[in-house]
């Protein structure tokens, strides 16, 4: 699970069936994963995302190893990822990585005989993040068909946004408002996905006029710590504060949903607004990753292919994985025709 849109729609379907029946009944799934173990790789710092799936790794039956300091590893002495992948999935049978790096998931997959899940690759993509939002929709809403979705925030380094928009691609007749400052609008790859699929979008930078429209309004935490110019993040912080005041002319049944962590972009009097559904959603997430977990640690171990091994990074995105581990390989693809890293989707 790399890249959300890599999911068919039946794909997600199945997914979903199993999630809400774990939610449901979650006492039939207490040994779906027994005797399975994962492994956590965390490269950057996570309360969410890690303990979430170590509660749902527990919760299916299964244990996890890992750690969330990668300085307290052999990766402090030098070791490749490549090399810490190829040992970590000789003992597991799942393997979970969160990195700083853009398409260190992808990376990771090339070397593992186990599946892989991406838990956030830098500001590039958040897949089971995406689980979690989709599956409150759909357990709230219903549907996600037909709904206005806004998504407010750094719409540029969020990859909680990123997955979100792929992965509603597959839906039929949303609309998209994306309201950020010009300067944190969604990455280019994102904006020609979205003309290529034919997403009906709408881009504003305030908040407050779209608001009345909205079915879903997905906040964001302005990123700092993708930042490469901390004057940008000075002069965009603290851009869009959601009030209860400002909730006033929202629809009834609105969703306020946010990833989180927050900062300050929901003050804490919408909290106990029955529309403010982020705590709900972050359990949802846990019940998502039991589902995606009981599907992949009851998978066949599969030694990958062998890849070539590359010499000089083709992509010059200084966030991209290839810059720190030079012998990935020269992954090209190609999307909405143009030439795209393999890694990170950054444009060649
Ligand atoms: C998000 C992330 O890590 O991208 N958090 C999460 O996983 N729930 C959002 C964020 O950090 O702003």
């Amino acid at each position: 699970m790399i890249d959300v849109g890599d999911l068919s729609r039946a794909e997600w379907e199945h997914l979903y069936a199993t999630c809400s029946d774990i939610i449901d009944h979650p006492a039939d799934y207490l040994n779906a994963c027994r005797g399975k173990v994962a492994a956590s790789l965390f490269y950057e710092p996570s309360t969410r995302t890690n303990f979430s799936f170590q509660a749902a790794m527990q919760r299916v039956g299964g244990t996890v190893f890992g750690f969330s300091d990668p300085n307290a590893t052999s990766v402090a002495k030098g070791e490749t990822l490549k090399d810490t992948v190829k040992i970590v999935s000789a003992y597991a049978d799942v393997l979970v990585i969160r990195s700083p790096k853009e398409g260190a998931a992808k990376a990771a997959a090339l070397y593992s005989d186990v599946p892989v899940i991406n838990a956030g690759d830098g500001g590039h993509m958040h897949p089971t993040q995406t689980m979690a939002d989709l599956t409150t929709i759909t357990r709230l809403r219903g549907q996600v068909d037909g709904l206005s979705i806004g998504l407010c925030g750094d719409l540029k380094n969020g990859r909680t946004v990123h997955s979100l928009i792929k992965a509603l691609a597959k839906f039929e007749g949303v609309k998209f408002y994306l309201i950020s400052p010009r300067e944190l609008a969604v990455p280019d790859y994102i904006r020609a996905f979205m003309q290529a699929h034919d997403m009906r979008t709408v881009e504003v930078t305030g908040l407050e006029p779209v608001i009345p429209q909205l079915d879903v309004l997905y906040m964001t935490r302005i990123q700092r710590e993708r930042f490469v110019d901390p004057l940008e993040y000075e002069r965009n912080k603290g851009v869009y504060i959601l009030t209860r005041r400002k909730l006033l002319r929202a629809k009834k049944d609105l969703l306020v949903m946010h990833p989180l962590p927050r900062v300050d972009e929901i003050a804490l009097d919408v909290d106990d607004d029955p529309r403010a559904v982020y705590f709900a959603q972050a359990r949802f997430g846990m019940f998502a990753r039991m589902a995606l977990l009981t599907d992949l640690a009851n998978q066949p171990r599969t030694a990958p292919p062998s890849v070539e091994i590359g010499t000089m990074p083709l992509c010059t995105n200084p966030n991209c994985i290839t810059q720190t581990e030079r012998y990935l390989p020269p992954l090209v693809k190609q999307s909405e025709n143009a030439d795209c890293c393999g890694f990170c989707d950054g444009s060649l």
